[in-house]
């Protein structure tokens, strides 16, 4: 079980990571409010994911996972950092680490399972893909 306490801590940090970035990108392009808006709702179901995995962990191993503003700092110079790149860039790059997580989630989920965290992780798979599928909306193809 050390892998799944080890997997809830990651998860919970990248979602912090993805709160911090999309809320970052909400503010880059405050100017262009139909994506600014997407980019907010994004943060904000990142950060309901990672209230999920914090609460998960909470109930399975007592304590709190550290490291929460670390991550969010984290994800805002990830934004800061690509804020000369184009937008399609950005997105294109975003994208394929969202659609990664959307393979990772699919394949823990191919062995069936049913305790806490799959179904933690079968919630919030609808949302990433969403995420995943931004470029392809604004771009007309995949990531
Ligand atoms: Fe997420
Ligand atoms: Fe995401």
């Amino acid at each position: 079980m050390e892998n799944v306490k080890k997997e809830i801590t990651r998860s919970f940090r990248m979602e912090m990571l993805g709160t911090g970035m999309y809320r970052a990108l909400a503010a880059q392009y405050r100017k262009r409010s139909d994506l600014s808006l997407r980019f907010l709702e994004f943060a904000e179901q990142e950060a309901m994911h990672g209230r999920l995995f914090r609460e998960l962990y909470r109930k399975n191993y007592g304590g709190a996972i550290g490291g929460g503003k670390f991550w969010l700092a984290v994800g805002r110079i990830a934004a800061l950092s690509m804020r000369l790149l184009p937008l399609r860039a950005k997105l294109k790059r975003i994208g394929a680490v969202e659609a990664m997580a959307v393979r990772q989630i699919e394949d823990a989920l191919a062995d069936g399972g049913d305790s806490a965290f799959h179904r933690v992780i079968r919630k919030i798979l609808p949302d990433e893909k969403a995420h995943a599928a931004l470029y392809g909306e604004l771009f007309g193809t995949s990531a």
